[in-house]
């Protein structure tokens, strides 16, 4: 008997240059950039910026703060979202920006707790998020809704009785 087939077809869109985004999204993106050097990574030297556009027009920054016990650090996007989050409690988020100092021609995409921390902010709010994702000078991505980047993912729906 052969099983039942369940896909998920993911697409990102893909800019060969940050210059070819929108006004505010490239603006979001510079944030981003302008964050990423005052990271606190002495252990990766692997610094990254996130910036997070709010649908009151706010702007939050983070960057990756890293610790000597590793698994104590946090990555860029969970600071920016996790501050966001604290200060404005009823505000969804719009966008997200994140680049890295990488050399690498692949846009940095969150890591898959950033994924899931972004997926309860989506729901928390009942909103989907865009991503931007990027290198500095480099190839974009550009996605709406975490579910491309997470599919089957966990949510509050499990826990509901
Ligand atoms: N990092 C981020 O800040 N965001 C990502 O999307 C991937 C990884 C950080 C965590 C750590 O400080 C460093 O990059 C190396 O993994």
């Amino acid at each position: 008997m052969s099983a039942e087939k369940l896909q998920y077809v993911v697409s990102v869109d893909v800019y060969a240059n940050a210059k070819q985004l929108p006004q505010d999204e490239l603006h979001l993106l510079q944030e981003a950039g302008k964050v990423m050097h005052a990271a606190y990574a002495p252990y990766s030297n692997f610094n990254v910026g996130a910036a997070v556009l709010l649908e009151n027009g706010k702007i939050i920054t983070g960057n990756n703060q890293e610790n000597a016990a590793y698994p104590s650090g946090m990555c860029a996007e969970r600071v920016a979202i996790f501050y966001a989050g604290s200060q404005y409690p009823n505000v969804a988020i719009k966008t997200i920006a994140v680049t890295c100092e990488a050399e690498a021609d692949q846009p940095i995409t969150p890591c898959g707790a950033c994924r899931q921390a972004i997926a309860e902010y989506e729901q928390r709010h009942n909103k989907k998020i865009r991503l931007i994702m990027a290198t500095p000078t480099g190839k974009v991505f550009c996605t709406n809704g975490i579910e491309t980047l997470l599919p089957f993912m966990f949510s509050s729906k499990y826990l509901k009785k």
